[in-house]
């Protein structure tokens, strides 16, 4: 019962559980790390942080494609409806909801979230799930540190997966703060040189985790997987 993730640039991750395939923050399309196009990523479910573009991307298109059903805030969820997405499942922060492929939670992400038209998106959030194998996987969204990680870290985490980027989240300082307050068994660094403006060695952040905290850091680069 083992979960793959991979890590197509940016934010935009793919979750294979053995009931699912979950697309999250689907920015293919302008996504200048992107290894694949749009048009080749396959969904069952589509997960959406918050209404930036480069989270939110090609999630209509690939929705009407594939069928997928979208999970986002309630006010995401309505902007999608409108824009003819069929399958949809609205929840908020702190919400869970029990799906096939495991128990998804809605968490807390400072950030913003307005949509690329400039509609209200809501609150933007981050994720938690806990997939049927009883894996703990925190995708933390957009944000900057919070003290409330170690909340979240209370949960026992198998994976965070974490923006290291810097200018519009945490950049690696607060990103190692981060891992402290979450004590994950791995990281994986995200959000981070698509452009020069994020831009960042993630090696270089990766030795410094792991010589500072137990958690060990995977590395990825765009289109890579690994097993956890
Ligand atoms: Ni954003
Ligand atoms: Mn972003």
């Amino acid at each position: 019962m083992t979960t793959n993730l991979t890590w197509y640039g940016h934010a935009t991750l793919c979750l294979r559980t053995p009931e699912a395939t979950l697309l999250i923050d689907p920015f293919f399309s302008g996504n200048p790390a992107a290894p694949i196009p749009a048009q080749e990523a396959s969904a069952d479910y589509i997960l959406v942080t918050h209404g930036h573009g480069d989270h939110i991307g090609d999630t209509v298109s690939i929705a009407a494609r594939t069928g997928a059903t979208v999970i986002a805030n309630y006010e995401i969820i309505n902007w999608l409806a409108a824009q003819g997405v069929q399958n949809t499942h609205p929840q908020h922060i702190g919400g869970g909801f029990h799906y096939p492929f495991g128990y998804l939670k809605l968490t807390l992400a400072l950030h913003g979230s307005a949509l690329p038209d400039g509609s209200y998106g809501g609150n933007p959030a981050g994720f938690l799930l806990t997939t049927t194998g009883g894996k703990k996987i925190y995708i933390a969204g957009d944000t900057g540190l919070f003290g409330d990680m170690k909340l979240i870290g209370e949960e026992g985490l198998d994976l965070a997966i974490l923006p290291i980027g810097d200018n519009f989240t945490m950049g690696p300082e607060d990103a190692l703060r981060a891992v402290k307050l979450l004590s994950p068994r791995y990281v994986v660094p995200i959000h981070h040189s698509t452009w020069d403006l994020i831009r960042q060695d993630a090696q270089a952040w990766a030795q410094r985790v792991e010589a500072e905290t137990s958690a060990s850091v995977r590395v990825l680069q765009p289109g890579q997987s690994f097993f956890i």
